[in-house]
Formats: structure tokens, sequence, C-alpha cells
């Protein structure tokens, strides 16, 4: 699987515009990364890229899902880091997101793999031990 280097924040960025390009409603997104690795860095560039102006983009660590109006599109910004299991993430009721108008974006979806849509995007970031600012992001 191909990597791209990140050098920086900004790269990060830049390359979630450029996905941004490429999704339309009903799509969902899936970060992976260890906790820092730019997951949330890249859920709101993505954000910002689909047209989202709220000033604040909270982190859904703790309200879980967050919502948002973006251009032509609504987006749901999903942390899972806090709970269980499946069958904790089920009852939520994610799986309404999971359509258009709808665009998803999910950090720690490993909290649930088998509820994903297979034709999720899957986005992993990996620090790198000897640079604080690389990253290595594969897509899938
Ligand atoms: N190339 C890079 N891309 C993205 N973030 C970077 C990069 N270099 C440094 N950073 C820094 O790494 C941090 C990433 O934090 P972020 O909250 O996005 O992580 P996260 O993966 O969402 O973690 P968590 O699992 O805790 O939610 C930020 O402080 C950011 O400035
Ligand atoms: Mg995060």
């Amino acid at each position: 699987m191909a990597q791209t280097r990140l050098e920086s924040e900004a790269a990060t960025v830049a390359y979630a515009r450029k996905l941004a390009k490429q999704i339309r409603p009903g799509q969902v997104i899936v970060l992976s990364g260890e906790l820092g690795a730019g997951k949330s860095v890249f859920a709101r560039a993505l954000m910002r890229a689909l047209g989202v102006t709220d000033e604040a983009l909270p982190s859904p660590t703790f309200a879980l899902i967050q919502t948002y109006d973006g251009r032509d599109c609504q987006i749901a910004h999903m942390d899972w880091y806090r709970l269980d299991d499946t069958g904790e993430i089920e009852m939520l009721g994610v799986r309404d997101y999971f359509e258009a108008p709808w665009i998803t974006i999910i950090e720690w979806p490993e909290r649930a793999p088998s509820i994903l849509p297979h034709d999720a995007i899957h986005i992993e970031i990996k620090t790198d031990p000897e640079d604080f600012e690389l990253r290595l992001l594969s897509r899938s």
C-alpha cells in the first residue's frame, strides 16, 4: 500500500482538502492512528473543505457525535474512543449517518469495525519516532 509522507500539519491539511474533492454524500471516512497522530487535525481540515463554517469544531470525544451543515451535504464527526463495543455504538444510531445527505468522519473506528460500511474510505496516520512533525498516511 502506498504511503504518503506528510512533513507538517500543513501537508496533512492539504491532503485532506484534496480528498474532500472526491467525497460525496453517503460516504464514510474512517481515521485510524494512535493518540495524537493527527486524526482530528485531518477531520477538521476535511470539514472546512466540505464547507463547514462554524467557528468552533469541538472534538467529539465527549459528545461522541457532532453534526454540521456543509456545502450540499451534512457532516457527522464521531469519535468512538470512549465507547466500549459494537453494541454500545449501534445504540447511538450511528448507521443513520451512513447515507446521504450525510458525510461521516469517524475517529477510532476500530471500536466497532464490523458496522462500518464496506465502501468506507480508510485513512491510517502513523507517527515517526525520529521526526516530530512527520506523518505517514495510507489510504485503502
Ligand atoms: N504532519 C502532521 N499532521 C498532523 N498533525 C501534526 C503533524 N505534525 C504535528 N502535528 C500535531 O499533532 C497533533 C495531532 O493532534 P490530533 O488531536 O489531531 O490527534 P488525534 O489523532 O485526533 O488524537 P486523539 O486520538 O487523541 O483524538 C496536533 O498537535 C498537531 O499540531
Ligand atoms: Mg482526535
